[in-house]
């Protein structure tokens, strides 16, 4: 997730670009650049840091003119450095581009260009574009940019402009958001409404797969691969810069609910082989037989991430049958861990800087051992020092109660485990390419739920109001899950709220429940539907308030519990990154129904720097 922004008209392009990118950092920090069109042609400049390293940079000697494009960068392909930082330009320096989202396959572009001659100096996904476009131009911007679309798989959104038609600006969008402004004489590109909002309150809103041709005369919108006229209405903005930076959401712990289609989508698509059916991780070094040699595993992490290392423990040792033994990394460090040479070590990181599991990596290291690091935030300490990475593809994280991250470690992992038993052959092809299949309905699926949120606030209401304590029971991956529903609503409405293995209840827990105590109990594994079902007759015998989560078509429950939520089918296994959508959910309206700071709790910090 980055920011774009672009300008044309009279003003100074390089003031407004960076303007515009200063009310994006939300969106990406971890680099930053700009491209004017200047008298002596097409000029530009990018460093890595935050933007005010660009603007010292450009003390002095400011680009000058009035056509430009910008970009603060949160990186995916590539680590932070002058190099990976957009724009990029091709090897004439006549084209730039600056660009967010994931080129699926710009690996194989790359090297069709490679073979032609062309040089990269970056690790992007994006430079693929400038020299692609370079590689194509026939004297027409646009048909160029319409015909390098089709050979462009991903979901994207793109700036682009040329010193050969330097009155013009090229906007993209293909499912990453962008915005075009609407000015007298001037027109603008944003990824998000902020970015123009100073300038501007009427804006054009693309939609996937159109493209904007902006001049000083105007703006024209076309469906982006036909050339098709498009009619759009003007979308007039009300919003103030507060409620524009949370896209409309009134948080943006709301907001990163909403985004997870598009980050799952972001983190499973470039990792999925369309024609085999299979998983590919270009991004290992290990050799497959390396990877197939390790007979045990700890997953070490904190908080939500170290929920999903229970939903990964479950996952690795169904479809590989390597033991998985999931640790919490300040504890992890203190017992003197296991290892052998046949031990992985995978630590979950969102930020990526969290002391602990960074300790624990250091730990796991000093006695030779290899890590993964699964993160989301490309060169952090813990991408850094790990042997290997998975990125999530999840984009920044602001809410302090993670969401988008954690179903996208989920899905990371996932993968990983498919990967691994790919190799090992633990899996027929026939089971992986099932998986496959059902894995990319996740995001749309996913998109299901949150068009039903309305319905979830009821549900909130009815199980929340006035209460005191809570309990979430399943078996199996349910329960992993419910470890990770539970912790949301303790960290956002301060209720108290405890997860438990269904089957556990009874030798103890049990004792808690008495009338209308909420139970939320999560039956979406089949062959461990009736003995769950057999677990909320219990509690409903001690009168609690039974809420149940099934699949769509499962009415089985609904005899049952007092009320049932349900989500899309989907692979039993594969059931953890839905059911976890209403549970966000449901603890979002418990902490707004109290008026509570959602995206802010109490005592809690995004990343706990310290021991
Ligand atoms: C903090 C955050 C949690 C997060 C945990 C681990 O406690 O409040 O939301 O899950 O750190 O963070 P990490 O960045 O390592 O995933």
């Amino acid at each position: 997730m980055c920011g774009i922004v672009g300008y044309i008209g009279h003003k100074a392009a390089q003031d407004v670009v960076i303007g515009g990118l200063r009310k994006l950092e939300y969106r990406g920090y971890d680099s930053a650049g700009v491209a004017v069109m200047t008298e002596h042609g097409l000029d530009h400049a990018k460093t890595k840091g935050r933007i005010a390293m660009l603007e010292e940079h450009l003390e002095g000697k400011a680009l000058q003119g009035t056509v430009g494009i910008g970009h603060t960068r949160w990186a995916t392909h590539g680590k932070p450095s002058n190099e990976n930082s957009h724009p990029h330009l091709d090897a004439t320096r006549k084209f730039a581009v600056v660009h967010n989202g994931i080129i699926e396959n710009y690996l194989t572009i790359k090297e069709d260009l490679q073979k032609k001659g062309y040089e990269f100096v970056s690790e992007t996904d994006t430079e693929v574009i400038a020299h692609l476009i370079a590689d194509l131009y026939n004297g027409d911007i646009e048909a160029t940019v319409r015909k390098a679309i089709t050979m462009m798989r991903g979901a994207y959104a793109l700036g682009i402009m040329t010193e050969y038609e330097p009155n013009k600006l090229i906007a993209v969008r293909l499912a990453s958001p962008l915005i075009v402004g609407i000015g007298e004489g001037e027109a603008y590109i944003g990824s998000d409404i902020p970015a123009i909002l100073e300038h501007t309150r009427d804006m054009y809103i693309l939609n996937e797969g159109e493209m904007a041709v902006l001049t000083r005369d105007g703006i024209e919108i076309t469906v982006a691969e036909s050339g098709e006229p498009v009619e759009r209405d003007i979308f007039h903005v009300d919003w103030d810069l507060v409620q524009a930076e949370k896209g409309g959401y009134d948080s943006f712990m709301l907001k990163e609910i909403h985004e997870q289609p598009q980050a799952m989508h972001d983190t499973i698509g470039s990792r999925i082989d369309l024609e085999h059916k299979s998983v590919v991780l270009p991004e290992l070094k290990m050799s497959a037989e390396q990877l197939a040699a390790f007979d045990r595993m700890y997953i070490v992490a904190c908080g939500t991430s170290m929920h999903a290392g229970l939903v990964a423990k479950e996952v690795i040792e169904k479809l590989t049958r390597i033991p998985v033994e999931v640790a919490i990394a300040s504890e992890f460090r203190y017992r003197d861990p296991i290892f052998t040479e046949k031990t992985l070590v995978i630590v979950i990181s969102q930020s990526g800087e969290t002391a602990d599991t960074l300790a624990a990596l250091r730990e796991a290291k000093k006695h030779g051992v290899t890590v993964l690091a699964i993160s989301n935030v490309v060169g952090s300490s813990v991408a850094r020092e790990a042997d290997e990475v998975i990125y999530t593809w999840a984009g920044p994280e602001v809410a302090v109660a993670s969401t988008k991250a954690y179903t996208c470690q989920s899905l990371a992992l996932y993968l990983f485990a498919m990967y691994l038993s790919q190799i090992k052959g633990t899996q027929t092809k026939e089971q992986i390419a099932e998986m496959v299949d059902h894995l990319l309905e996740i995001p749309a699926q996913t998109a299901t739920i949150l068009e039903n949120e309305a319905s979830l606030r009821e549900v909130a209401a009815k199980v929340t109001e006035g209460v005191q304590n809570l309990f979430f029971i399943g078996r199996g991956l349910d329960y992993a899950v419910t470890l990770e529903g539970s912790l949301k609503l303790k960290e956002i409405s301060y209720i108290h709220s405890e997860a438990y293995a269904a089957g556990e209840l009874k030798h103890g827990t049990l004792a808690l429940i008495e009338d209308n105590v909420p139970v939320i109990a999560l039956a979406t594994q089949p062959e461990l539907f009736d003995k769950t079902v057999s677990n909320i007759v219990e509690v409903k015998a001690r009168g609690a308030y039974t809420l149940g989560f099934a699949f769509e078509g499962d009415t089985e429950l609904a005899k049952t519990v007092d009320e049932v939520v349900y989500v899309p089918r989907t692979l039993p296994i594969l059931s953890p990154v839905l059911t976890v959508i209403p549970m966000q959910l449901l603890a979002y309206f418990a902490s707004t129904a109290r008026g509570l700071d959602v995206d802010k709790p109490r005592n809690l910090a995004k990343s706990v720097t310290v021991e």
